[in-house]
């Protein structure tokens, strides 16, 4: 196969080189595109354009395959937690047991926030979302470790990594009872990171809050199915800006920001409410179907669709096999599971979704094993943030490990006024 494209501009053809993936995915190199020809590409939304080169996930969104280091989803999710995939993303190995012990002893190292943390939670109302406070303080928790991105400190990357995988999940427990003006409840170091995480959640001072190893290990598993998804909006945020050389916990504070949107994070949040609106209005589902189709009506069927996926999004297979489990384990019936199935039923076999290939993505089912569990709904993005930071941490260490790395800085075509002169405010109409 030939490994250079052909493009002809102005009457001039040029060669472009052509970039080949391990996957066989093909990338047409445009690196040199403005210089030789004068012209930049325009691609509203990236759906076309590969931003970087990178080892850690692979998608294919027509198969529905998920890769994270070549691992399919699939057998991670069975057999591993999320604390050796987390290892798996950032160091590209599954780890031997004493490399685990020793990744897991510098999380559990690092899992206490520095006290003065404490009086910057006092500031924010109770009416504030969790992923406001959730980006603010990991911000605010690199000004305890001035240097983060130092010289001096390249080679404390690690620590830096456990810090920020394991104050996160400090942070959101801490964001929670605020918002409940409960104490504060510190990790225990006994506890392994997800059971630390619901202890430091529901855990009272006076009583502590009863592990259920089904619940620990449903969560364990929304973690490890957000853990990477390749160049999505916030990883791609991530990516942006690492490359100026910001410190990781800038990077990954402006990732949650990111990620709080409804078309992204924000849509597991959306889901949940979708069904409850759904089942206030005593419709079954077939009402909503036929407003997400009508483009005036501005409704979407939320947890449906994907960029990537064009056929089911294989961790929503996952999360809905999960689901049942976990519902029947606990011995929940929740209506809005039936209102979700029977959306899902509907939507896979309507012209709309089948045409557009709109299939259930991650978000569809995981509200639902939160809600049983009982996570509360406006936590929902942030439990995906949890998730997710392993997959932020890789990406920027890719940016970091790589000494070509450039600062990222797309162009535009510019289409507003062209030059005019200034009109001093009295004569102006
Ligand atoms: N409900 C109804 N119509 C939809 C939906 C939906 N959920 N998603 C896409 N469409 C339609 C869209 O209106 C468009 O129709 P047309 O071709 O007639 O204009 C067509 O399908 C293509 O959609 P698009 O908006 O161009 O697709 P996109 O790749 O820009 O957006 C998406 C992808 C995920 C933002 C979108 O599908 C969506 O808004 N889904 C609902 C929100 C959601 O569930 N987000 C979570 C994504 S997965 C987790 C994550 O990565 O964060």
């Amino acid at each position: 196969m030939s490994k250079e494209a052909k493009l002809a501009v102005g009457g001039q053809e040029y060669s472009l080189p052509i970039v080949e993936g391990t996957e066989g995915e093909l990338g047409i190199a445009i690196g040199k595109l403005r210089d030789t020809t004068g012209h930049i590409t325009l691609d509203d939304g990236y759906g076309n354009t590969g931003s970087c080169v990178s080892n850690i996930t692979f998608i294919d969104g027509e198969k529905g395959i998920l890769r994270y280091r070549g691992y399919p989803i699939e057998q991670l999710a069975e057999q591993s937690t999320f604390i050796e995939t987390a290892h798996l993303l950032i160091n590209g190995e599954l780890p031997s047991r004493d490399k685990l012990r020793e990744f897991s002893d510098r999380l559990t190292d690092n899992a206490y926030l520095h006290e003065d943390m404490r009086y910057h939670f006092e500031s924010f109302p109770v009416t504030a979302h969790p992923m406001a406070i959730l980006s603010s303080m990991i911000n605010a928790s690199s000004c305890f470790y001035p240097g983060l991105m130092g010289p001096a400190n390249r080679e404390r990357f690690d620590t830096h990594a456990a810090r920020l995988i394991s104050q996160v999940r400090t942070i959101a427990a801490y964001s929670y009872r605020k918002s409940k003006g409960f104490p504060t409840i510190y990790p225990k170091r006994n506890l392994k990171y997800t059971a630390n995480f619901l202890h430091m959640m529901f855990s009272q001072p006076y009583e502590d809050y009863e592990l259920k190893p089904e619940v620990v290990k449903a969560l364990d598993l929304i973690f490890l199915l957000h853990a990477d998804h390749e160049q999505n909006c916030s990883t791609a945020t991530v990516r942006m800006v690492a490359s100026s050389q910001a410190n990781l916990f800038a990077s990954a504070a402006a990732g949650v920001c990111a990620l709080w949107g409804p078309l992204h994070g924000g849509a597991n949040q959306a889901v949940i409410e979708m069904l409850q609106a759904i089942h206030d209005s005593g419709d079954d589902g077939s009402r909503f179907i036929q407003a997400a189709k009508d483009k005036d009506s501005g409704a979407r069927l939320m947890g449906f669709g994907h960029r990537v996926y064009k056929n089911y999004d294989p961790r929503a297979k996952i999360i809905k096999a999960a689901c049942d489990r976990i519902l029947s384990g606990l011995h929940i019936s929740d209506p809005l599971l039936d209102i979700a199935k029977h959306l899902e039923e509907q939507a896979l076999n309507d012209s709309y979704f089948v045409e557009r290939r709109l299939y259930p993505n991650v978000d569809f089912y995981s509200g639902i094993i939160m809600r049983a569990i009982g996570i509360p709904v406006e936590m929902f993005t942030v439990i995906f943030a949890i998730g997710r930071m392993p997959g932020w941490i890789a990406n920027f260490k890719e940016i970091l490990d790589n000494p070509k790395s450039r600062i990222s800085r797309p162009r535009q075509i510019y289409m507003g006024a062209t030059e005019r002169q200034y009109v001093p405010i009295e004569e102006r109409p």
